[in-house]
This record gives C-alpha cells, sequence and structure tokens, in this order.
C-alpha cells in the first residue's frame, strides 16, 4: 500500500472514531436502532450482554419478541404480557382514555379501578393498539436513479409517487396496513406492515396516589417513586382479527407475549428498551441546535412560566378550575419541565461547541474526500448554505414561536378559529346545510367549553400579551396593533373589552346564536375574539409563513446531504437513524449517575423512602392509607427484596417521547420493567445524547406485580402470565 494512502486511512478511521464518538464508557451505546438490522449489532448486543440469538428480538415470521411490542393509542408503547392479549403500558399514557370512562360516580383517578373479571373490564371508546408484523428497507424502491443532491422540487414528486404505489402494493398483498417513512432525513426508507385494533378495555389502573405520584414536581426527575402502569386487554373477532367493538369478541389469542422475570435487578445488568420513540435530532447542525437553545426553547419556557403560574393561581382558588384545567396543565408543564432540563444539558455539556467540532471535522474529511465517487454534489455548500438559511429566518423563528406559545395559547384567541368556522358556514350555506353544520360547531364548542373557564383565560392573556408586544412590536399594522392602541397599550381593560364581548365568553348567548333562526353575520364578524384571531391569521400567512415555507424547503434539502455525507464517514451500522415513531431497539445497563458527578444517586428506589414524601395536604403527594399500612407491615408478597419494595431504577438506555410504557427487557429478553421517563439531567438526549448523564426511567415489574395483587386485588391476572420468580 502506498503510504499517502496509509495515512489517509489512519486518519479516516480517526475521525470515524471521533465522528462516532466512541467513547471510553462500555455500558452504553446511543442510538435507536432498527429491528430488522439487528444482526449487524450482534456481537456488540452479546458483548454487552444479550444471551439469545437476535432473530428472537426480531423476526418476520410471527415469533419474534417484537410481535409483543405494540403501539399503544396514538403516541405510547405497550407490551403484550399474556397469552389472552393483557396489555401493559403507562399509567400516564392511559390518562386520557380513563378519563373517557370516568365520571363523579366514578373516579377511578381517585380510587382506581380493577376488573374483577374478563366480563368486568370496561370497553374504552377510540383506543387502539398496533402490532406491526413487519419492517423492510424500501429504500432501492423508492431512490433509484435519485442522485443526492438532486433538487426537492425535481425529487419530490418522484418519491412521492413511489411510496404511495408502494404503501398500495404492500396494503393488497398482505391484507394490512403498510406505511413508509423517511430515515437519516431522507436517504433511507421504511415500510412498516401493521394491524390496527380497534376493541381495547381497562383492565387495571392504580388510583393517582401510586399511578400520578409525585406528580408535575417529580416529573422529569430520578428519584422517582411513581407506580406509573396500567394494564389493558386487546379483544378481537373470532377470527382473532381486528372489530369493532361487541359485546362477543373474545380477548385477542397470541403466542406471542413476554415472560415476566421478578427475579430482581442489580446495577450493571444489561437491558434493553423496545418501543416507539417518536422524534430525535440527534444529527442536527450547530445552526439549528442555536436556534432551540438561543430562541425556542427560552421563548417556550419564558412564556409557559406566566402561563402556568396564571392557571395554578386560580387552580388552587377554585377546585372546580382545577378539573378543568388539571390535564391542560400536566401537559403543559410536561413540556416547561423538560426543555428547562435541556436547556441546562446543552449549556453544561457545551454541546453547542461540540456540534461545531464536529462540523470542522466533517469539512477536513470533506477536504480530504472531494473527488470520491460518493461523495454528493454541492457537499462543500452545505454548511455554509445551512448557517445563510438559517440566518435569513431566525427572526421569524423567533416571532413564530411567540405568535404561538404567547398569542395563540390564549385559548380564547385560539377558537377565533372556531368563529371564522361558523362565519364561513353562515355565509355559504343556506337551511339544512347551515343547520347541520352549526349543530356540529355546536358540538366542538360544548367539548372545548367544557374545559374552558373564561376568567382563568383572560388572566392568561394579561400575562401573556405583554410578553408578546414586548419581544414582537410593531410588527403587525392592522387590527391587531389597532385594538392594542385603542385600548391604549392597556392590557387590563383590552381583556376586559374581550372577554365581556366576545360570545366565546359567553356560553349562553352563543348557544343561543347556534341555535337561532337567523344568526346574523354582523354579529359574528364584529366579535373581538374573531378580529383578533383572524388578524393574527393574516399576518402568518402574509409575512410568516412565506419565510418559514422557503426555510423548511431548503433545510430539508441541506439536512438530507448532510446526513447522507455524514453516513459516508463511517461504518453505516455504527449510524441509527433518528426516531420517527417506528418500532426501535435500544440498549444499555442498570446504571447510577455517575457519582464523581454533582447528583450522588443510587439506581433504584423503594416505597419506604415513597412514604417519607407523604403529604395529605398536596394532592400530587398522598400516598394511600392501604399503601402505608402495607410498608407499615412489610407485606410485600412476593415481591420485595430484602424486607423492602422496591419500586423504581435508572438504566443507560437512549429513550424518547414514545418510549412511555415499552417494555424494559434483560439479556434473555423477559420483562423486568416499563419504561417511563427520563433524568433530568439528560433530557437533551433528544438532540444529544451522553452515556454518562443520561438514563431512562423503569417501573420495577415487581412493583407493578405487588400493586396488582395488593392493593388491586387482582391476582386472577397472574394465571394467565408467564413469571419467574
Ligand atoms: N415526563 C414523562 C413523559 O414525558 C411523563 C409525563 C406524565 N407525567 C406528568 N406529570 N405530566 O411523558
Ligand atoms: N415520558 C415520555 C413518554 O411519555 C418518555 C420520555 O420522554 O422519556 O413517552
Amino acid at each position: 500500500m502506498n503510504s499517502k494512502i496509509t495515512s489517509s486511512l489512519l486518519f479516516k478511521t480517526t475521525i470515524i472514531l471521533l465522528l462516532v464518538g466512541y467513547t471510553s464508557v462500555s455500558f452504553a451505546k446511543k442510538g435507536m436502532w432498527m429491528p430488522p438490522n439487528l444482526g449487524l449489532k450482534e456481537s456488540d448486543l452479546k458483548k454487552m450482554g444479550l444471551k439469545i440469538p437476535v432473530s428472537k428480538l426480531y423476526n418476520d415470521n410471527q415469533t419474534g419478541i417484537n410481535q409483543a411490542v405494540v403501539i399503544f393509542d396514538k403516541g405510547c408503547t405497550g407490551e403484550v404480557i399474556s397469552s389472552n392479549g393483557l396489555i401493559l403500558t403507562n399509567h400516564h399514557c392511559g390518562y386520557s382514555a380513563v378519563q373517557k370512562i370516568s365520571s363523579a360516580t366514578k373516579d377511578y383517578f381517585a380510587n382506581g379501578f380493577w376488573a374483577k373479571n374478563q366480563q368486568e373490564e370496561i370497553p374504552c371508546p377510540g383506543l387502539t393498539v398496533t402490532f406491526v408484523r413487519k419492517m423492510v428497507n424500501v429504500t432501492d424502491l423508492i431512490l433509484y436513479e435519485i442522485y443526492p443532491a438532486m433538487k426537492n422540487e425535481e425529487r419530490d414528486s418522484i418519491v412521492d409517487a413511489r411510496i404511495r404505489g408502494l404503501e398500495k402494493g404492500y396494503r393488497f398483498a398482505t391484507h394490512l396496513d403498510a406505511q413508509i417513512k423517511p430515515f437519516f432525513n431522507g436517504n433511507e426508507y421504511w415500510v412498516t406492515v401493521s394491524e390496527t385494533y380497534t376493541d381495547v378495555r381497562l383492565v387495571g389502573f392504580p388510583q393517582n396516589g401510586i399511578g400520578a405520584f409525585g406528580g408535575d414536581t417529580d416529573n422529569w426527575m430520578w428519584p422517582r417513586h411513581t407506580g406509573d402502569f396500567s394494564l389493558f386487554r386487546v379483544y378481537a373477532n373470532s377470527a382473532n382479527k381486528p372489530a369493532t367493538y361487541a359485546k362477543n369478541n373474545r380477548a385477542y389469542k397470541t403466542t406471542n407475549f413476554l415472560t415476566i422475570n421478578a427475579k430482581g435487578i442489580k446495577e450493571g445488568d444489561f437491558t434493553m428498551v423496545y418501543g416507539f420513540p417518536g422524534t430525535t435530532q440527534n444529527y442536527i447542525s450547530s445552526y439549528q441546535l442555536a436556534q432551540i437553545q438561543n430562541i425556542i426553547d427560552p421563548i417556550r419556557i419564558q412564556a409557559r412560566t406566566l402561563r402556568l403560574e396564571a392557571m395554578t393561581k386560580n387552580m388552587n382558588a377554585d377546585r372546580a378550575v382545577f378539573l378543568k384545567y388539571t390535564a391542560k396543565r400536566a401537559s403543559i408543564a410536561n413540556g416547561w419541565k423538560k426543555w428547562q432540563g435541556e436547556l441546562k444539558g446543552l449549556q453544561q455539556n457545551r454541546v453547542l461547541d461540540k456540534k461545531r467540532e464536529q462540523e470542522t471535522r466533517f469539512m477536513t474529511w470533506l477536504n480530504l474526500h472531494l473527488l470520491d465517487s460518493a461523495v454528493s454534489g454541492k457537499a462543500s455548500e452545505i454548511l455554509q448554505s445551512m448557517d445563510a438559511t438559517c440566518n435569513a429566518a431566525n427572526s421569524s423563528i423567533k416571532t413564530e414561536e411567540y405568535i404561538k406559545e404567547a398569542v395563540l395559547s390564549i385559548e380564547l384567541i385560539q377558537q377565533g378559529q372556531l368563529l371564522e368556522k361558523i362565519r364561513k358556514a353562515i355565509s355559504n350555506l343556506k337551511g339544512l346545510a347551515l343547520k347541520d353544520s352549526l349543530a356540529s360547531l355546536k358540538a366542538s364548542y360544548l367539548a372545548f367549553e367544557k374545559d374552558f373557564d373564561p376568567a382563568t383565560d383572560a388572566q392568561v392573556f394579561n400575562a401573556l400579551m405583554p410578553l408578546y408586544f414586548k419581544n414582537c412590536t410593531g410588527k403587525i399594522a392592522n387590527e391587531f396593533t389597532n385594538q392594542y392602541q385603542q385600548y391604549r397599550a392597556d392590557f387590563g381593560r383590552w381583556s376586559n373589552g374581550i372577554y365581556s364581548r366576545s360570545l366565546l365568553a359567553n356560553k349562553n348567548e352563543l348557544v343561543a346564536y347556534l341555535e337561532s333562526d337567523k344568526p346574523s353575520l354582523e354579529t359574528i364578524t364584529n366579535d373581538p375574539a374573531l378580529k383578533l384571531y383572524n388578524s393574527i391569521a393574516e399576518y402568518r400567512a402574509k409575512k410568516i409563513n412565506p419565510v418559514l415555507n422557503t426555510y423548511n424547503q431548503s433545510m430539508r434539502y441541506w439536512n438530507r446531504l448532510y446526513t447522507y455525507n455524514t453516513l459516508l464517514m463511517g461504518d453505516r451500522s455504527d449510524f441509527a437513524p433518528d426516531a420517527n415513531f417506528t418500532q426501535r431497539l435500544t440498549y444499555g445497563v442498570v446504571k447510577g449517575i455517575d457519582p464523581e458527578s454533582e447528583a450522588e444517586y443510587s439506581f433504584q428506589t423503594f416505597l419506604d423512602e415513597a412514604i417519607l414524601k407523604d403529604n395529605p395536604n398536596v394532592e400530587e403527594f398522598k400516598v394511600p392509607e392501604k399503601l402505608k399500612t402495607l410498608q407499615a407491615k412489610k407485606d410485600f408478597g412476593k415481591w420485595g427484596e430484602n424486607k423492602r419494595m422496591p419500586i423504581a431504577f435508572i438504566a443507560s438506555n437512549h429513550t424518547s417521547g414514545g418510549n412511555s410504557g415499552s417494555p424494559v427487557l434483560n439479556a434473555y429478553g423477559e420483562l423486568i420493567g416499563t419504561n417511563f421517563d427520563r433524568v433530568w439531567e439528560g433530557t437533551m438526549s433528544d438532540l444529544y445524547y451522553d452515556a454518562n448523564i443520561c438514563r431512562n426511567i423503569t417501573l420495577d415489574v415487581r412493583y407493578t406485580l405487588f400493586i396488582i395483587e395488593k392493593m388491586g386485588n387482582a391476582s386472577w391476572l397472574f394465571k394467565e402470565m408467564k413469571i419467574k420468580k
């Protein structure tokens, strides 16, 4: 070999090692891996501790563990734990389904719910469970004769047509659903063939004092003591196929369910998380990362701090407001808290610098390989172009974020879109068509109104409008700024004016208006909430959206090229695609956080610690009396360990939103817990995963079994499970 090639190879290898990010820690590997590709990871998995062939983890002849890992509802994961279609997932994943079947007399949040037999299981309208039957890499069928640097305009129509054609072919051939999604920013395509069951029933749901223990205060935090699980069952028709709810449907039969291992875990044990992570951006450029860090996250945190303050004040003062806003508040607070952790992690770990260093390495590599045939055209323009594209859009991105998080988070203004629909119906329709349309708009309004308190929303208005005008002044010269000036920049007077006059804030008037024979067009057109909504919508359409559309198109192009060339820098099997809510496997080990860092945490929590947090005066920290008695008597059934009852543990698996409810497996593919969260220090992992810091939080399956038996009195369920103890 000539020496020039040798040194270039050596150099290349060094760069690859740096780029791929081999750290000295051997207890974790970042990445959410495609199950059908696990063969490429087999030696690494074995080295880490896997004791079964990877073909057991995934195969498409219906005998793999992949068949037991399901999409639960719209955004969570669940796992099959019996031959009768019993599904285990998180409490917070079943929460909204349970809210729909709860009432003042059937308060499952306060009391929990436990079926005593299959007949008592409760149908959950709208709830679905999806099985993935097969995943196939179809890149060659989608991207043939498409060269990497091809322009979006040329490429999109071809790719879209091929995707639609191939999906149709798969549906026809399998009689199942088929969906093709892009991976690696459009450099790879996979089809997922799936089957969705629509008769899903509630089996067991611990009361909030267990299932939501710690609430928003402990959310995204470790140590954690939440029994975050619930149980459902999939029902099928007599052919074991999906069917809409019918009393005679029978439990879904399967041989693919997980064996539960309740023997306990110790630090260092190998673990895998199998599930459906939603969105990660681990290949993001420094320019977009800077947007998130400097523009987007801070605006969201700032706006939500004000919004949560206004809501919480009213919720604490009035139980009726609390009941309207508790679910909304939880979801606003979930993002708010995550982004704070993310920002802190990004700053403390100098992630932006690391991304920039990576880009420097990319350019160095590129300069050495510009003549390689695989390197795409325009490769040398990528980083400069991304920089310029981001710079051109940053001010619009900032304004858009303030519009979304400040102006449109005021529900009265956001619901202006409902008034706009009413206005359109009145001006375009007549007779029966108009009546029908108004009746359905009335139903939407009432659904919204049920959880709406105008007085609380007015306070959100008073808190958020000043934030918008302080940061985006003078940008809207129309009805919006006119009104602002009309009220002489006095936000209190402005909101008084609007909330006293808008139909949206006056239920009886709006309902009477919608039911009247001739609703006047003038009334709705002059509604102040409609005017505000339309002025914002118009401003966005004219000034913001054109900039953002150009930005998105352009970034899609450059990101695709950047990822394409980045993949050339290493061995393809070392790169895992970003999460996109397809089935993935990630692996790591049970491990506390580095004791040399500030946070000296153990890897496991226990029930006695939860009871130390008990506070009967604080909703989030009320431990049920019975649970305290069980702890006092150390009555843990078979499930305790050294006279203590384990609750949760942390491990170094790379997970994301959507992984909630995912089965956490041991080296033999047996269920040892259910994933439900990540630790505060490591929430940056959606953008940058660091094995020293990032941890997933798992509910120990022993706590699940203990609660089923001792709190739910539902050990009849154990008969259908396969439990190793
Ligand atoms: N942080 C977890 C996840 O992202 C749990 C959220 C549910 N809990 C809550 N307190 N809001 O979804
Ligand atoms: N709690 C998240 C979920 O609901 C999981 C996570 O973000 O780690 O999917």
